[in-house]
């Protein structure tokens, strides 16, 4: 982590700061809020690992994969501290943890609604995570039109001095619901609190019309699973992209050893 933003932050949060915070030695505070943050950074490699491994056994098992893409970021201290003052977090680090749920966000797009309910049962299934909060934004959209799946999970982080919980906010969407949500996100920011109420009505048309695509998309690829399994040379393209396995030579010769 890049220490001169962690350095300016802290002094602002020292500067805010009442009951634990302030009665902080400066250094202290910093070194206790970067092993904070760290914690997040571990839990959210991990919950990136997850992802990883389903990915690739997917396509090495199952010749179809239901992750396009997966990214992730931690809050900022700045954002950290915005969010603080709007959330009205006291200034400890429990408070902190309780209150900004999303210090790591991990990002997954599908290309099929059904993707992300399996991968969420996939990832949410494994014995070492678990749910805490879930916002089915795709059952019932936001009223702007924002469609998501949102889990807060729980998974452990193992320290040198023991394990520890951590937040996790995963988002899961397909590549309609991501599309939309990045515009309407640069058009917020753009215009901040004052968005034209055409550009409202046009937002909640677009999700809309994402929403049918999501639908016809889904439609379509059923019937393509239906029609049959895929050529020979496709399926073992697919398989030589992502091949951990051993040649023909190989196999042939450990086939020898047996007899
Ligand atoms: P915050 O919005 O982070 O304070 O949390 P919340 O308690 O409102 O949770 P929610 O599940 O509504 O949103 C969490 C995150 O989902 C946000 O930080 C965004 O990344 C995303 N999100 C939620 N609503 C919208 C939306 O209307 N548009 C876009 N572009 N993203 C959204
Ligand atoms: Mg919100």
């Amino acid at each position: 982590m890049d220490p001169t933003p962690v350095r300016m932050d802290l002094g602002r949060l020292i500067e805010r700061a009442e009951g634990d915070f302030a009665g902080e030695d400066a250094a202290q505070l910093r070194q206790d809020f970067t092993r904070f943050m760290m914690r997040y950074k571990f839990g959210m490699e991990e919950i990136v690992t997850k992802l990883s491994i389903l990915r690739d056994e997917f396509t090495h098992l199952h010749e179809n994969n239901p992750i396009e893409n997966v990214s992730s970021r931690l809050k900022n201290p700045d954002s950290i501290i915005e969010k603080m003052a709007r959330k009205g977090t006291d200034p400890t680090f429990v408070s902190i943890e309780k209150t900004i749920t999303d210090i790591a966000g991990v990002r997954v797009t599908c290309s099929f609604v059904s993707d992300v309910y399996t991968l969420f049962d996939l990832l949410t299934g494994q014995s070492d995570v678990h749910i805490v909060d879930v916002r089915d934004y795709i059952a019932t959209p936001k009223s702007n039109g924002y469609r998501s799946l949102h889990a807060l999970i729980e998974v452990p982080v193992f320290l040198s001095d023991g394990q520890v919980p951590v937040l996790v906010e995963v988002q899961l969407r397909t590549i309609a619901m991501d599309f939309w949500a990045s515009l309407e996100h640069k058009i917020h920011y753009k215009y901040q609190q004052d968005v034209p109420q055409s550009l409202l009505d046009g937002l909640r048309d677009a999700a809309e019309t994402a929403g049918e695509l999501d639908a016809t998309m889904e439609r379509l690829h059923t019937e393509v699973k239906s029609a049959g399994e895929l050529p020979a040379e496709l399926q073992a393209e697919l398989r030589a992209r992502n091949d951990v396995g051993p040649d023909d030579g190989f196999v042939e010769r450990l086939r020898r050893l047996g007899t």
